[in-house]
C-alpha cells in the first residue's frame, strides 16, 4: 500500500514585541489557515531575539507574550509542535557544527548584515563592522539548524526571510556532499506569500503598520487603550455630511480586515453618500475589533497569568520538539566521527 507522506511546515516567531493587529492578519492567521494540511511546527525563535532585545525583562515577556497571542489565536499545541527555541538545546550543539560548513562569504551577503554595514557607510563610520555582533552575523546559521534539526520540508516565511532558506537548503548540502553517504540532511523549500499586498494593514500615522514606526494597535490592548488608539488615526477635515472615499482612509482600511461583508458594505455605501464622518467611522471600528478580539483576549489574559497552564504547554512542545531533534543531530554526530 502507498501512503502519501505529508509534508511538514515549520516557522519561527521572533519576540521581538507584543503582537499587533498587523502581525495578525499578515502572520498568524495565515499561518493558522495554513496548518489544516501538512503537520505543522511552530517555535518561538527567543535566542534570535538576542541580538537586538538586552532587557531580560521584556525578552521573557515578550516571548510568554507571543507564545499566549498564537494559542489565543487558536493553534492546537496537539496537533502541532509549539516550542521555545531557547528549550531546545540540541539546536544550539548543531549550531556549531553547521557554522563550520557555513561558508563565511555566504554570511558576508546576507541583507540583515549587509544593511547594518551600509547604515555604518551611510553615517560615515569608518569601521563598517562597528557595533555589529556575531550573533547579527552568524543569525543565518542558526536559523538554518532551527529548520535542519526539524527536518522541515517547508517553511513559510515572508519575502524578507527568503534568503535566509535559501542559506538553510545551501548548508543542508554543505554537509550533505561531505556525509551524504552515511546521513543527508533534509533540504527544505521556502512558500512566500504570492500576493500579500491586501494583507498589509496600515498602522496609526497611515503607513504600514510596524513596531519600528511606533504605530501599532497592540492586539490584546485593554478595551479602553484601543479605544484611545483608534481615536488617534488622523483623518481629514471633511465634514460629516460630505461624501467620502472610504479606500483613502486607514480607519476603512483597518475595517475592512475585521467587519463582515455586509457590515463593510453598509459602511461603504454610508461613507460615499456622505452623512457618516470619521468619527462614527472609528467607533465603529473599534466595536468591531472588541467583538472580534474580546473572545481571543480573555484567553490571552488568562494564559499570560503567572501560574497558568502556558509553561506546561511549553514544557510539553519542548520534549516534542526534543524527540525530533535528537536522533538528527545523534546521526550528525555519528556521521562527522563524535561520540
Ligand atoms: P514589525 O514590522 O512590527 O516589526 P515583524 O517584522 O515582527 O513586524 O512581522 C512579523 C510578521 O507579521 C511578518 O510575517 C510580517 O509580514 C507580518 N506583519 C507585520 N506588520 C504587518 C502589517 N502591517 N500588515 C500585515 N502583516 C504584517
Ligand atoms: N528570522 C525569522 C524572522 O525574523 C524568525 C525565525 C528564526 C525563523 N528561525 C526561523 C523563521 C526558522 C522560519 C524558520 O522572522
Amino acid at each position: 500500500m502507498v501512503t502519501a507522506v505529508s509534508k511538514v511546515s515549520l516557522t519561527g516567531i521572533k519576540p521581538t514585541g507584543e503582537p499587533h493587529l498587523g502581525n495578525f492578519i499578515g502572520a498568524i492567521k495565515p499561518a493558522l489557515e495554513l496548518a489544516g494540511g501538512a503537520e505543522s511546527i511552530y517555535f518561538i525563535a527567543d535566542y534570535h531575539a538576542l541580538t537586538s532585545v538586552r532587557d531580560p525583562e521584556l525578552l521573557g515577556r515578550w516571548t510568554r507574550s507571543v507564545a499566549a497571542t498564537w494559542l489565543a489565536a487558536g493553534l492546537d499545541p496537539e496537533r502541532t509542535i509549539f516550542y521555545r527555541q531557547s528549550d531546545v538545546p540540541e539546536i544550539f550543539e548543531l549550531h556549531w557544527v553547521l557554522s563550520c560548513f557555513s561558508a563565511k562569504g555566504l554570511m558576508n551577503r546576507a541583507h540583515a548584515y549587509k544593511a547594518a554595514r551600509d547604515r555604518n557607510r551611510e553615517a560615515g563610520v569608518e569601521e563598517l563592522d562597528a557595533g555589529i555582533n556575531m550573533g547579527l552575523f552568524n543569525y543565518p546559521v542558526l536559523m538554518a539548524v532551527d529548520i535542519l534539526i526539524m527536518e522541515a520540508d517547508l517553511v513559510p516565511v515572508g519575502k524578507d526571510q527568503l534568503q535566509h532558506v535559501e542559506y538553510a537548503a545551501d548548508i543542508a548540502g554543505a554537509f550533505n556532499a561531505v556525509y551524504g553517504d552515511s546521513f543527508k540532511l533534509k533540504v527544505p523549500k521556502a512558500v512566500v506569500p504570492t500576493e500579500d499586498t491586501g494583507r498589509t494593514l496600515p498602522g496609526t500615522d497611515g503607513r504600514k503598520m510596524s513596531k519600528s514606526y511606533n504605530n501599532t494597535i497592540p492586539l490584546f490592548a485593554p478595551e479602553a487603550q484601543l479605544r484611545k488608539t483608534v481615536r488617534r488615526i488622523p483623518t481629514d477635515s471633511t465634514p460629516v455630511e460630505a461624501p467620502k472615499d472610504p479606500d483613502s482612509s486607514a480607519v476603512f482600511q483597518l475595517l475592512s480586515h475585521f467587519a463582515d461583508h455586509k457590515k463593510l458594505a453598509e459602511v461603504r455605501t454610508r461613507l460615499e453618500a456622505g452623512g457618516m464622518g470619521w468619527g462614527e467611522l472609528k467607533n465603529t471600528l473599534q466595536v468591531v475589533l472588541s467583538e472580534q478580539l474580546s473572545p481571543m483576549r480573555e484567553r490571552y489574559d488568562a494564559l499570560m497569568q503567572p501560574g497558568s497552564e502556558l509553561e506546561e504547554l511549553l514544557a510539553l512542545g519542548a520534549a516534542k520538539a526534543r524527540r525530533r531533534a535528537q536522533p538528527v543531530l545523534e546521526q550528525v554526530r555519528k556521521a562527522i566521527g563524535i561520540g
